[in-house]
């Protein structure tokens, strides 16, 4: 195994022999280095730390000051892995906004990536964020930054026109400049088909094993939750002494697409 940092061409490289991803979220200095030590190629500073840490409802509370924090905590404690930072909420509603707001990320946090929610109506600051030398990850299907507007966690691309403004989207986004591609929610059918199609790597989150990675909150994979985990996660701490062997078998599941299974593929 190559011990040089991960960059985006090392994960289209992975994509392309066919090597899945193993991303987790972080939003810490020791664990950005467990996480590494453990094989996780890309960590996220997501915004879901907003819920996991902040103890909010949801990620609309977190501003880009927690952002940029978080992420340069991240950023001191990592090794290899390639570092993706979450653009919040309205951080990106407008490109000359993403464009200040991705470089707080790269500047101040060392993001390598900036992900943002949305399709369509976010292309045109993908495009002008990838002329400006900023990798961008996409994030489609379920938008938790959305949920006021979608009323409530649910699963997207259900029904056909969803389904087809989703794959509609994918490409379009890959077409602007992406480099990566989060699916959140959506059936494991269409989310492979999707992998399949594009040549950027897919990264599914409660979207099926057929993806080329998995993300998941780290909290969650800990079994750290006391309140309701989702049906699409795992508690791989479950009949493992520690942390650094259940961030292993994450690892190793993900590599070997023995996760997620049909347990947890819920359409
Ligand atoms: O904020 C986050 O942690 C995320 C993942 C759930 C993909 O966006």
């Amino acid at each position: 195994m190559s011990l040089s940092p991960i960059s985006v061409a090392t994960l289209a490289a992975m994509k392309a022999r066919g090597e899945r991803i193993a991303c987790l979220t972080c939003y810490d200095a020791t664990f950005a280095g467990l996480l590494d030590a453990a094989g996780v190629d890309l960590l996220l500073v997501g915004d879901s730390l907003g819920m996991v840490l902040q103890g909010h409802r949801t990620t609309v509370p977190v501003t880009i000051d927690h952002m940029a924090y978080h992420a340069a905590c991240v950023s001191r404690g990592r090794g290899r892995a390639i570092l993706v930072v979450d653009l919040p909420f309205l951080a990106c509603a407008t490109p000359e906004r993403a464009l200040v707001s991705a470089g707080r990320l790269m500047q101040e946090g060392g993001a390598e990536v900036v992900k943002l929610e949305g399709g369509a109506p976010m292309l045109e600051t993908v495009r002008r964020l990838t002329e400006q030398g900023v990798p961008v990850c996409a994030h489609l299907g379920l938008l938790p930054q959305s949920v006021h507007r979608i009323g409530g966690y649910r699963f997207q691309g259900r029904d056909h026109a969803s389904a087809e403004a989703i794959r509609h989207d994918a490409i379009a986004m890959q077409e602007a400049g992406a480099s990566l591609l989060v699916l959140e929610c959506v059936p494991a059918a269409l989310a492979s088909e999707i992998a399949v199609t594009l040549t950027i790597p897919v990264i599914g989150i409660g979207a099926g094993a057929g993806c080329d990675g998995q993300v998941l909150v780290l909290h969650d994979m800990l079994g750290l939750n006391a309140g309701r985990v989702p049906s699409f996660s795992r508690n791989f701490m479950t009949g493992r002494e520690s942390v650094a062997h259940a961030l292993m078998s994450y690892v190793k599941s993900v590599k070997a697409g023995e996760f997620p299974g049909p347990d947890e593929t819920p359409y």
